[in-house]
């Protein structure tokens, strides 16, 4: 049977990914199988490894690591019949099918979509988890209107480098917080105001905003609920999963009844402070779709929306990738070449 590169990890820990043999997988009836050409890291597949997200994925080891990828279509299942062998697709891998740190990696067609020709191979994997994240957050949950001030904080990352751009295409007034020395990359993305991050006191000097997206969490999570207005709205990627994401996706993750219970209370304490300044508050956890990355890629394109890349590695390299994005000072995206 052929056989293929994977980087795994075998434990729960800060351990070194294991560079694994693996057979290469067969499509099933609606999937395809896709030669890699191209992976981006997200901070996920680091909290994955490192046990941070257990309670609601839990893995088997050894692990494979790995949702974003950009490659060719080498094999279709029996039901695939909208793409065909040859054809360059990108795609978020659904969450409890991951691996795209791989020679080739089987999809569903339903989280994959076409690269637009304009698109490298390398452009095309930066973009999936980054912008159906943002796009999820900012026009599905926050449901930004024109002329609505919104809150992107750590706008230097890979979300906040799409969602700056995101944010202005669907005609919101930007603030976003930053080091100093990416003020200039964060204006040039079209945020109309950026303050330093280690200024503690610089988001309280700003009128309130109409909506947060929260990319934080911790105090600074805690912190959003006095800088919106009432009625305004906050979404969360960093929050612990409250009522209202556990009764529309607490199914999908498994969660039993004592999850349930453990997690609205500990959640409990951001419910109250929503109720309590009038705020729509969500958790959010970003979902894969290849509808949704076809409706991205065609606005990117159309308002020139700019993909952001920090730094390049060689497959070879796939560790020390996950290293930098794991120091938490990435400019932008980081992706992997085969
Ligand atoms: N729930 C979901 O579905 C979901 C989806 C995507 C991402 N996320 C989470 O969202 C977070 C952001 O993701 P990302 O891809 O943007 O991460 P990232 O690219 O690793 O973010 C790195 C950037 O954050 C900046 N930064 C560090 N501390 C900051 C602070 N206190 N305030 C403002 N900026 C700060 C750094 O700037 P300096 O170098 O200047 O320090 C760096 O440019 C991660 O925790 C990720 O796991 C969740």
């Amino acid at each position: 049977m052929p056989k293929m590169t994977s980087f795994m990890f075998d434990r729960y820990g800060k351990h070194p990914f294991a560079k694994h043999q693996v057979a290469i997988p067969t499509p099933a009836a609606n999937e395809v199988l896709v030669q890699i050409k191209a992976a981006s890291v997200n901070p996920v597949d680091i909290k994955k490894r490192n046990g941070d997200l257990r309670f609601l994925l839990p893995e088997k080891h050894p692990a494979a690591t790995g949702h974003d990828f950009a490659g060719v279509v080498t094999a279709v299942g029996t039901n695939v019949t909208d793409f065909t062998v040859g054809q360059r697709v990108f795609g978020k891998l659904e969450d409890w099918h991951i691996g795209s740190f791989a020679d080739f990696v089987c999809v569903n067609t339903k989280y994959i979509a076409e690269i637009p020709t304009a698109w490298s191979f390398e452009q095309a994997a930066a973009v999936p988890l980054v912008a159906l994240t943002s796009y999820q957050a900012l026009h599905d949950n926050l449901q930004l209107k024109p002329g609505q001030s919104v809150l992107i904080p750590g706008g230097s990352g890979g979300i906040g480098s799409i969602a700056i751009p995101m944010a202005k295409a669907l005609g919101a007034r930007v603030t976003t917080t930053a080091s100093p020395k990416n003020f200039a990359r964060l204006q040039q993305l079209g945020a109309d105001v950026v303050l330093d991050y280690h200024d503690g006191h610089a988001l309280s000097t700003q009128p309130q905003f109409d909506a947060i997206f929260d990319t934080r969490g911790g105090d600074d999570l805690l912190a959003s609920f006095a800088l919106i207005k009432p009625n305004g709205r906050l979404v969360s990627l960093n929050a612990i999963p409250e009522a209202r994401f556990i009764a529309d996706q607490g199914a999908y993750y498994h969660l039993n009844g004592l999850k349930r219970v453990l997690l609205k209370l500990v959640s409990a304490k951001h419910t109250r402070l929503a109720r309590k300044q009038h705020i729509w508050y969500r958790f959010m956890l970003a979902k894969s779709s290849g509808k949704q990355l076809q409706i991205i890629a065609a606005l990117m394109q159309a308002r020139h929306i700019p993909i952001t890349i920090d730094r390049k590695f060689d497959f070879e390299d796939t560790q020390a990738a996950l290293d930098y994005v794991e120091s938490g000072h990435a400019q932008g995206k980081v992706v992997i070449i085969h």
